[in-house]
């Protein structure tokens, strides 16, 4: 499979991507809702939103959310599709810990189940699900392709693919103008309000090594993917990818 650059939120060699990603998200799971709020000035809300209502079309019944974390698509996923089974998988216990908070807090155990596993070794059978999707998470696999694989491999023939994920906007002025607050403004507060020092600026490097749009969609082709296709979001900071089994 092909390599894609790597960046890793820490600088320690010892411990791989897979290991640093989940110690990250382990420590920053108290602050994450809040500070996505802060940070997009409440914009990921309505992406995630707009990417349900695109799922919705397909009426699938049975959903992996792959990279979870504390369960917004899920949620969003449950109240607009109203399937009979919500599967979501993370590699942070602490994230998953405030998912399922939230999950109590608005009844929607019925529909939702929060499961602690690797998406890029998935413990789920070959074909099980209507739709894969999946927010802001396939950019901290270790292995994309390999992640990506497994996704095809665990929905039905004729399922979807959804992953919604932040591209590098191409055109002046968003470009130079986001690129300064997401290099320069975010990792500050990031820093402050996480307790990180590290996490956005590992967010920013991570979306600069990101295959996106045509990327992101020769890769998806590769793996077998087909009608894969993508929506551009607010001018280019983030992409809605979508494609069929
Ligand atoms: C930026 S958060 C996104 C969470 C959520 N999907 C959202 O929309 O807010 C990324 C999540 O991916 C998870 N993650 C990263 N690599 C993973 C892997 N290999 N398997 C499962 N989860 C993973 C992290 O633990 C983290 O919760």
């Amino acid at each position: 499979m092909a390599e894609h650059k790597t960046v890793t939120p820490y600088s320690d060699t010892e411990t791989s991507k897979k290991g640093q990603v989940t110690k990250m998200f382990d420590k920053i799971a108290p602050y994450y809702d809040n500070l996505n709020r802060v940070l997009s000035l409440g914009i990921d809300v309505l992406w995630r939103k707009k990417a349900i209502r695109m799922l919705a079309k397909e009426k699938p019944r049975t959903i992996l959310d792959i990279a979870t974390g504390t369960a917004d698509l899920a949620i969003e996923a449950a109240r607009v599709i109203k399937p009979e089974k919500i599967i979501g998988l993370d590699i942070s216990a602490n994230m998953l810990k405030i998912g399922d908070e939230k999950i109590n807090k608005y009844g929607l155990n019925d529909i939702i189940t929060l499961e602690l596993g690797d998406s890029e070794n998935l413990k789920y059978q070959s074909e099980s699900f209507d739709a894969v999707m999946a927010a802001f998470g396939v950019r901290n696999f270790e292995n994309l392709e390999k992640g990506l694989a497994e996704m095809y491999r665990v929905l039905k023939p004729g399922g979807t693919l959804l992953v919604l994920e932040f591209s590098k906007p191409r055109h002046f002025p968003l470009k130079q103008g986001f690129n300064i607050y997401f290099k320069n403004i975010l990792p500050v507060i990031g820093k402050i309000r996480s307790k990180d020092d590290k996490a956005y600026k590992y967010l920013y490097e991570s979306v600069q090594v990101f295959p996106d749009y045509d990327d992101f969609i020769s890769i998806l082709i590769k793996l077998g993917y087909s009608q894969a296709n993508f929506k551009v979001l607010s001018a280019g900071i983030c992409c809605i990818y979508f494609a069929k089994k």
